[in-house]
């Protein structure tokens, strides 16, 4: 398949000539993980919780439409990263946890989202996924094992999502160059329309090829730095990732399964790599919530003891069953358990404690594969 669009043989010039800081084009220079303030023309992230996110490019006349109302880009153009955000129209029916329609009252300014500055790790939850993506503890360990650092040169296939290429390019910019290689046409040129928008254009060249087929190409023989593999056959493209790779670069491939890992190390065995190493990483997430106990009275001894320790800001409330039944409305029953003091709360028999537990995620972003890394050294090692 052919090199698409303009770049290709100029690029890699020009990313050969980079490791000269004085050689470095002005649009390299410029990240968007670097900004205080939004404006016009950025990608932002408005975020919900860590599975409610949303990126939005802000324009002159955009408007982003939210169950709390719509949001007019212009609203949050000016305001600093990190604060909270209200709607420019509020919505004032609002459809509930389940599913239930609730009227919001006018005067409500409706809910809060924050405006959060774009950074990789966000990227990677927010954008378009168009493959299987690899997710930010695999994209932090392969920068870390690959050595990528600012300057560095790297090759990648396939550019999938551009998950891990956009996590590459903050590494390596503002002086290095990440070229990426997809053999479907269409991810192709999703791919360039996400970067330019990201502006991460200036440290990322795409390129439309099927690497298994043809390899990388010989303008990139002997000049990248680390090359990178997600492919369904990674062993066939050992000898090219050699071809490319300078003395003392690192590869690194990733695979679902360990018959392909095995495929790939007799591959890279035989071609000469060293120092192979298999890591399988695994993400174990927790999330903190306030939840309602039921607890018998002599465990609410302990716990009351224990408090501001073991319950970090939980206050235990006892109200016997004879009491809550008695007590209809909420607003009661808070002035009722504020009266019970500690021993009354103890005697009472039934001990409610409102407490912060952590427990890991029922559902983590993430999927399990294998990272396999080894170093290319000159052939008479
Ligand atoms: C799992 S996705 C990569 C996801 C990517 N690492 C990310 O984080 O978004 C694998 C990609 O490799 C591409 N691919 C498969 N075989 C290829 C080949 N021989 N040459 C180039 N790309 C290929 C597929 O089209 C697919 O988009």
């Amino acid at each position: 398949m052919d090199v698409v669009g303009e770049e290709g043989v100029n690029d890699v010039a020009a990313a050969a000539c980079s490791s000269s800081p004085a050689q470095v084009s002005c649009a390299n220079l410029k990240t968007p993980w670097t900004r205080s303030v939004a404006a016009f023309g950025e990608v932002i992230i408005l975020y919900k919780n860590h599975t409610d996110l949303y990126e939005v490019k802000l324009e002159e006349e955009g408007i982003f439409h939210h169950m709390y109302g719509d949001f007019c880009h212009k609203d949050l153009v000016g305001k600093k990263y990190g604060t909270k955000v209200y709607p420019s129209i509020p919505r004032l029916t609002q459809t509930g946890r389940r599913g239930k329609k609730r009227r919001v009252a006018p005067t409500s300014r409706g809910g809060h989202l924050y405006l959060l500055c774009l950074t990789p790790e966000l990227w990677t939850v927010a954008l378009k996924h168009r493959t299987q993506i690899l997710y930010t503890l695999d994209n932090a360990l392969i920068s870390f094992h690959l050595d990528l650092k600012p300057g560095s040169v790297v090759l990648e296939s396939g550019t999938g999502s551009g998950s891990l290429t956009t996590a590459m390019a903050r590494v390596i910019a503002p002086h290095g160059h990440v070229y990426t290689f997809e053999f479907n046409e269409h991810r192709v040129k999703e791919a360039k329309r996400d970067f330019e928008k990201l502006g991460t254009n200036g440290s990322i060249t795409v390129t439309h090829r099927d690497v298994c087929g043809t390899g990388f190409g010989e303008e990139y023989d002997g000049m990248a730095d680390a090359v990178f593999l997600d492919l369904p056959s990674p062993w066939n493209v050992i000898d090219a990732a050699k071809r490319a790779l300078k003395v003392g670069g690192r590869v690194c491939t990733f695979s679902p399964c360990i018959e392909q890992v095995q495929k790939t190390c007799a591959a890279l065995d035989a071609r000469g790599f060293k120092l192979l190493r298999t890591f399988e990483c695994l993400l174990k997430e927790y999330e903190v919530r306030t939840n309602r106990y039921e607890v018998p009275a002599c465990v609410a001894e302990t716990l009351s003891e224990t408090k501001g320790r073991r319950f970090e800001g939980a206050d235990p409330i006892v109200i016997s069953p004879d009491e809550e039944k008695n007590v209809r409305s909420s607003k009661e029953k808070k002035a009722k358990r504020q009266k019970l003091s500690v021993e009354q709360r103890i005697e009472a028999g039934v001990v409610k404690v409102f407490g912060a537990e952590s427990r890991p995620r029922p559902s983590m972003a993430g999927h399990t594969g294998y990272l396999t890394f080894a170093s290319r050294y000159a052939d008479d090692n």
